[in-house]
């Protein structure tokens, strides 16, 4: 392949023409009018400039790059390209009258690609007289930055195109998988499904926005909080995602959540319209010296294991009384699975009962029941604070925040590798590439051992009755089984 056409140059395409045009491909971009086009024109200098200046890109590069790409808004010249990739906004009809179109210009040979996030490519291809030659060619944001590249065959793509579309995008320096057309493909499907319920459990009051997106981050290790990546994603694209994989999987979990659908309702659409979850300004952190005050001498301890070992040894150091008894402690730390309110009920001060969890090496879990008082669930965060870590506030659910939101993530994966869609190495690929995860789902999988998981998603699956949170069979064949690695 020699020359591609890109059609739309928004965010997505220029940055597309851009990466064909580095890997020393002739680009040939077309957006609907002058202004788009000189918009697309914009986006390819600022994007190339910006390498310039992090000294990423020499500037005679750059030009031999720019020099690559010639931008018109005539579609009649992409007749002889040999690949014409599509990224117009994400509406099916707009999509499915470019490919009538571009099918009519194009030679017979061109292959018609579309950068659809979540649209069936099986349609777009059937609208065309060349259904054997329409692939998906998904890329990320920023597509010069982010390295995967998701290659969507359907059951009407010729054989072995989608190994050369993946050649094609190992030859742009990226890092393809290969899969079926299935609402999402794997990097969304897996994505959404999370952020999602992230927001479901905002709205039931679990946590607050903040504590989800601190316990995400610091706690889980994940790049962003999910509400700080749903405002950079934007909510409209979001909730638009989340409608498309309903449809397809009628899994509860991807129907929007209500407040998502308010947010957007309410023109709240993340940090491209200034507000979303979080607003446009950040909240003012508390004035230098106002540090944590502590006003206990005995702390009772409930539990056992390395946790609460650390616990004890952590408190003890910072000059703390700590105690097994219950009787004369100010507050009482549960070191145990939730329901926390189990524990506080057969001891004499239930409203000095707080469950902690430690979560990374950053974070504590703080669970408040529905009978902790509200002084002493501000002594306990305060505690946490004095040992170095950050509370998250949560109410007493079974998985807390972190585990109940990634625990039905992994147990996603393994369905999805169950049902034959994408292989364990791929999928972990995706995640990582796509999403900028530092473990796939799979390494996560081990790093916490398959029986701690499925015993995890036993526990949310009794609490919330949700299907989709019942372990998968095939991890549970694996725990029965005694594996440890899911791969093997
Ligand atoms: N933004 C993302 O993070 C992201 C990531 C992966 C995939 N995508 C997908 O990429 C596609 C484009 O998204 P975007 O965010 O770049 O959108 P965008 O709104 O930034 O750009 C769309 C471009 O298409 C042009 N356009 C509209 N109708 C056209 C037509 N009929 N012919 C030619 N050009 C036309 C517009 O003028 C605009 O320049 C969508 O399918 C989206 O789902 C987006």
């Amino acid at each position: 392949m020699e020359t591609v056409g890109v059609v739309g140059l928004g965010i997505m395409g220029a940055g597309i023409a851009e990466v064909f045009a580095r890997a020393g491909l002739r680009v040939i971009g077309v957006d609907i009018d002058e202004g788009a086009v000189s918009r697309g024109r914009g986006h390819l200098e600022s994007s190339t400039g910006k390498a310039v200046e992090r000294g990423r890109l020499g500037a005679e590069e750059r030009a031999a790059i720019l020099g690559r790409i010639s931008l018109t808004v005539n579609r009649e010249e992409l007749a002889d390209a040999d690949l014409v990739i599509e990224a117009v906004p994400e509406v099916m009809e707009l999509k499915r009258a470019l490919f009538a179109d571009l099918d009519r210009i194009c030679k017979p040979s061109t292959v018609l690609a579309t950068n659809t996030s979540s649209l069936s490519v099986t349609t777009m291809a059937a609208n065309t007289s060349r259904p054997g030659r329409v692939v998906g060619m998904h890329f990320f944001n920023p597509a010069p930055v982010m390295k995967l590249v998701e290659v969507v065959t359907t059951v009407l793509t010729d054989d072995g195109l989608g190994g050369e579309i993946a050649e094609l995008a190992t030859r742009l320096g990226k890092t393809p998988i290969v899969v079926g057309d299935r609402a999402g493909f794997v990097a969304n499907r897996l994505l959404l499904g999370y952020l999602n319920q992230a927001s479901r459990m905002l709205e039931e009051g679990v946590a607050s926005r903040d504590a989800i997106d601190t316990a995400m981050r610091a706690g889980a290790g994940l790049p962003m909080g999910p509400f700080q990546l749903l405002d950079l994603i934007g909510l409209d694209t979001a909730y638009e995602i989340c409608e498309v994989l309903f449809y397809e999987t009628k899994d509860r979990r991807h129907a929007p959540s209500p407040l998502l659908r308010e947010l957007v309702t309410a023109g709240m659409h993340g940090r491209k319209s200034g507000q979303g979850f979080h607003p446009r300004t950040a909240t003012p952190t508390a004035p230098p010296g106002a540090g944590p005050k502590v006003a206990v001498t005995t702390i009772g301890l409930v539990g056992d294991g390395p946790d609460a070992d650390l616990l004890r040894e952590r408190l003890d150091t910072a000059g703390f009384k700590t105690t097994d008894g219950h009787q004369d402690a100010d507050v009482v730390l549960a070191v145990t699975a939730p329901p926390v309110v189990d524990v506080a009920v057969r001891l004499p001060n239930p409203e000095r009962v707080v469950g902690v969890r430690l979560v990374g090496a950053e974070v504590a879990e703080v669970v408040l029941t529905v009978l902790t008082a509200p002084e002493i669930a501000t002594v306990v965060q305060d505690l946490i604070r004095v040992m170095g870590r950050t509370p998250v506030a949560c109410a007493d659910r079974a998985g807390l925040v972190v585990n109940a939101l990634l625990l039905p993530y992994l147990n996603d994966a393994v369905r999805m590798v169950e049902s034959g869609y994408a292989s364990f190495a791929d999928v972990d690929t995706a995640m990582k590439l796509g999403c900028g995860y530092p473990l796939g789902p799979f390494e996560m999988l081990e790093a916490f051992g398959l029986e701690t998981v499925r015993d995890g998603l036993r526990a949310l699956y009794a609490e919330y009755r949700e299907p989709s949170f019942a372990p998968a069979p095939l991890l549970e064949r694996l725990v029965a089984a005694g594996m440890k690695d899911v791969k093997q």
